[in-house]
């Protein structure tokens, strides 16, 4: 039988990665998957492919609408949507073969199959040849997780869609409703109502992005409502009829009212939850913790020995990037290292425009938890670079403890957001203040300055405002 140290099941950002470093520490790993492409939902029908539509749709948009302002005049604009799909479709090609090329490059066995955890130690392969059993030291689950499906309200792939038919509509729907005003909702919403779909989005919370500090919610809600999208918050979905070639979508408004509304298609994005259907995992007797996640222990490891789980399938936010720092971290533990996941300071970005990025607590958090806070804020509009950019939209929200200063939380709604909160995380990694990031010398003009000044407002001192 073939033998490993460890035998990794899923490869998305949690199970490639931790191969990756399993064969960096000189670890014998096997990396099952059934699917053809490597990297799981993240690079062939979720972060990846997203970030390609909502770049070419952006494009698109300040074609038509942005570049008057710079003294650019086109003469006609017209979209090519087989071709934005074309070279989304590329761009995930090349970053799954590069993916199989890492695997080679780290000495990973790759093994195309449907992986059956049968017990600690061993795992059956399953293709279109039959089934064959391999062994290891270590198993991790890394199956990552699925859409949910509203119980009413069934998906049928072509009128009541999850994200991955929303990447790949061959048309632009004259009008999309979404349910869910979360990262999916909220980023494929605006592709397709810069494409020119008219974009109604149902949320049960009162407010986007439910998750986000409420300052933020409101300035995003705000910004994306001026880009025509149209926000029914505070509403419970209670059904959907398909007649014909449209989809009605009922609903109880904010005032407890019946109302409805009628579409091409039909987005649900009301959240995912764990893929531990998958893989042998309940039938291995690995135990659950709430809603299906696989339960662990600090060092990833489930009921079962030799049997750890990581990514989407246990506790924390379902982040590609949270699933890479627990597949380093578990492939270190695997090899006698001290790997360790900070989840304090783990980003969190909504690629919309302007961009949403937090890390870190909200106000609300540190109120609830009885922290005291001093806030400090700067807006975009006062930047240089922001200004030249003509993306002045947004704020940055700097929240650091009354007493020691050490940074707690910081959000950003603006440009570029997603790459601005890098600097803060990694202060908070180290255990910074807003102080440090205050005196540290931001270079001139970047958008970068706008966290600087919000860190110098703490202490009400920001220089340009
Ligand atoms: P989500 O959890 O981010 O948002 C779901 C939204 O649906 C919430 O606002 C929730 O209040 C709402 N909702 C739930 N039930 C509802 C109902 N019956 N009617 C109306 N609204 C309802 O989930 P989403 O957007 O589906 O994304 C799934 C996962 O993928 C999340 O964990 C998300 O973080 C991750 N993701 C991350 C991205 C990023 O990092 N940029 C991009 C896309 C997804």
């Amino acid at each position: 039988m073939e033998t490993y140290d460890v035998i990794i099941i899923g490869a998305g950002p949690g199970g490639y990665v931790c191969a990756i470093r399993a064969g960096q520490l000189g670890l014998k790993a096997a990396l099952v998957e059934k699917d053809s492409a490597l990297g799981g939902t993240c690079l062939n029908v979720g972060c990846i492919p997203s970030k390609a539509l909502l770049e070419s749709s952006e494009l698109f948009h300040q074609a038509r609408h942005g570049l008057s302002v710079h003294g650019i005049e086109p003469a006609s604009v017209k979209l090519n949507l087989p071709q934005m799909m074309a070279r989304k479709g590329s761009i995930v090609k090349e970053l799954t073969d590069g993916i199989a090329l890492l695997m080679k490059k780290n000495k990973v066995t790759v093994i195309k199959g449907t992986g059956i955890l049968k017990a600690p130690g061993r795992v059956a392969v399953q293709d279109a040849e039959g089934e064959r059993e391999i062994a290891a030291k270590a198993v991790v689950l890394a199956t990552g997780s699925v859409p949910v499906q509203l119980p009413f309200l069934p998906f049928d792939g072509v009128r009541v869609v999850t994200s991955t038919e929303a990447l790949a509509f061959d048309q632009v729907p004259q009008s999309l409703v979404v349910i869910g005003a979360g990262a999916i909702g909220l980023e494929m919403g605006s592709v397709w109502n810069r494409l020119g779909a008219k974009v109604t989005v149902i949320e049960l919370l009162p407010r986007v992005a439910p998750f986000a500090d409420a300052q933020m919610s409101t300035l995003l809600e705000r910004a994306l409502k001026a880009q025509g999208m149209v926000f029914k918050l505070n509403c419970k979905v209670s059904g959907a009829a398909a007649e014909g070639e449209k989809v009605t979508v009922n609903f109880q408004n904010d005032k407890g009212e019946a109302e409805s509304v009628a579409c091409d298609r039909l987005l649900v994005a009301v959240g995912r939850k764990p893929n531990s259907i998958a893989a042998g995992i309940r039938e291995a007797g690995v135990e659950l913790a709430e809603a299906g996640r696989v339960k662990v222990d600090g060092r990833f490891q489930t009921n079962l020995p030799g049997v750890y789980a990581i990514g989407d399938l246990i506790r924390g936010p379902m982040l590609a990037h949270k699933a890479m720092e627990e597949g380093v971290a578990l492939a270190e533990i695997l090899a006698g290292k001290p790997g360790h996941v900070n989840y304090d300071a783990v980003p969190n970005v909504v690629y919309t425009h302007p961009e949403l990025a937090c890390a870190g607590l909200t106000e609300e958090q540190c109120k609830e938890q009885g922290i005291p806070v001093r806030t400090g804020k700067f807006y975009f509009k006062a930047n240089g670079r922001a200004k030249s950019l003509g993306s002045e939209e947004g704020m940055t929200k700097v929240i650091a403890h009354a007493e020691t200063d050490k940074l707690l939380g910081v959000h950003i709604v603006g440009p570029r957001a997603s790459d601005m909160i890098a600097e803060a995380v990694a202060v908070m990694e180290f255990g910074g203040s807003a102080e440090d990031i205050g005196r540290t010398c931001h270079a001139h003009p970047t958008l970068s300055e706008v966290l600087k000044e919000a860190a110098l407002n703490v202490d009400k001192r920001a220089i340009h405002g």
